[in-house]
């Protein structure tokens, strides 16, 4: 693929644009298509003001910014995606809407054009299901902002070509992102294999045995994690991390392990959904206070992060245990979609996988819940003694 072939982008919100000034910044010259004319004219000048901003922090030039920013052509007719080699589409998360455009789609590109959905939640087995040839199909998930997460998850859906996912991969590197390729299943990797850093840390705070500062402040000093879990909620928007964490709940047909929590229902039904709104689990804004953490002992910080830690390795055990991507991607994935530290499995030969069948193993003989199930991988190396890498 060369940066000659014409990049089409569906839906100009958060999304859509972002994906747009990584292809034109990669020199492509890029359709930025939006059903609502306001929200295309709203796009585009957002990237006038971020490339504006770019060029007055010295990282680009007035005449790269400028040339970027000529690439993109607004839209709001399908018609005018025809020359495209690649359509992204990140409109609403709407399984129905999607498949009505990708069939409508279809009919107006090349036969080879390939058409990449940005979904979070939904199969892209299930809208490939739309088009008469869904071996075109694939998912390219990008995250948020899209012009600084290096990470794209590659999801061929169950009948995508067979050489898609690597010629996607390539083109992915050369705009220099750093492509995983992943199962069709709930979640992909980041948003499976995340789910514990927020769940298990409400739990933690749920039984009482911290408060929600002492948790963030002690999965950031003793775990070397960014943001700790409830900061990053709040960031994020408790209403979104909810509706994430209850579609990989109901995809997995209610595995408890996903269990949604209710307290987190709770902030949401408040309206407490973060720094959008002024207070999530913290107050934000003017005369806004510092969040005080408890002068806990260390073994207590380690302990809690030690059970954070346990369920998220579980969770990079049981991906690659079913086949959703390699080890190396799975690490990958968590590192440079939602900046862990280090990739979880690698965590994990750190201490040797007994050590941390040995915390499940603890915490599932005191709760007696399916949600403390060790991966049969993680018992199987255990007992052998091998490494994850
Ligand atoms: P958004 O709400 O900011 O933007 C969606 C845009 O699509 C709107 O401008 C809307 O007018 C337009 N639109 C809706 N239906 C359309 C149609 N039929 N044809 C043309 N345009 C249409 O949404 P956002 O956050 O950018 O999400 C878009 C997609 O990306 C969703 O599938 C979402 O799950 C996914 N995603 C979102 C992430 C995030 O952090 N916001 C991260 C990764 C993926």
């Amino acid at each position: 693929m060369k940066n000659s072939m014409q990049v089409g982008v569906i839906g100009a919100g958060t999304m859509g644009s972002g994906i747009a000034q990584v292809a034109a910044q990669a020199g492509h010259s890029v359709v930025l298509l939006d059903m609502r004319k306001e929200s295309v004219d709203r796009a585009i000048t957002g990237l006038r003001t971020t490339m504006d901003k770019l060029v007055s922090k010295g990282k680009f030039s007035r005449e790269d910014a400028d040339a970027l920013l000529g690439r993109i052509s607004p839209a709001t007719e399908l018609k005018d995606l025809a020359g495209c080699g690649l359509v992204i589409e990140a409109i609403i998360e709407d399984l129905g809407v999607k498949k009505k455009l990708f069939a409508e789609l279809e009919g107006l590109v090349a036969a080879d054009a390939i058409l990449a959905s940005n979904t979070s939640s939904l199969a892209i087995t299930a809208i490939g299901a739309a088009c008469t040839r869904p071996e075109r199909v694939i998912g390219l998930h990008f995250f948020n902002p899209a012009p600084l997460l290096p990470l794209v998850e590659v999801v061929p859906g169950m009948v995508t070509a067979a050489e898609l996912p690597a010629r996607c991969s390539e083109l992915m590197r050369a705009w220099g992102k750093s492509p995983v390729v992943c199962k069709d299943t709930p979640g992909f990797i980041v948003n499976r294999v995340a789910r514990p850093f927020y769940g298990e840390s409400i739990r933690i705070f749920e039984e009482g045995i911290a408060d929600m500062a002492t948790i963030d402040h002690a999965l950031k000093s003793v775990g070397g994690f960014r943001m700790g879990p409830f900061e990053l909620m709040d960031l994020i928007g408790n209403d979104i991390n909810f509706a994430v964490t209850s579609s990989v709940w109901k995809a997995f047909f209610h595995d408890q392990r996903y269990t949604p929590s209710l307290t987190q229902q709770r902030q949401v039904e408040s309206g407490r959904l973060g720094r959008k709104t002024g207070q999530g689990y913290y107050a934000y804004g003017e005369g806004a206070q510092t969040p005080v953490v408890a002068d806990i002992p260390k073994e207590l910080a380690e302990a809690i992060t030690v059970r954070v830690l346990a369920m998220l390795i579980n969770e990079a055990a049981d991906a690659l245990f079913l086949r959703v991507a390699s080890a190396t991607d799975i690490d990958l994935a968590m590192t440079k979609g939602v900046n862990y530290p280090k990739g979880l499995l690698a965590w994990a030969d750190e201490h040797g996988a007994a050590y941390w069948l040995g915390v499940l193993e603890a915490l599932q003989a005191e709760y007696g819940e399916d949600r403390y199930r060790p991966s049969p991988l993680l018992r199987r190396m255990a007992l052998s003694g091998e490494r994850f890498h």
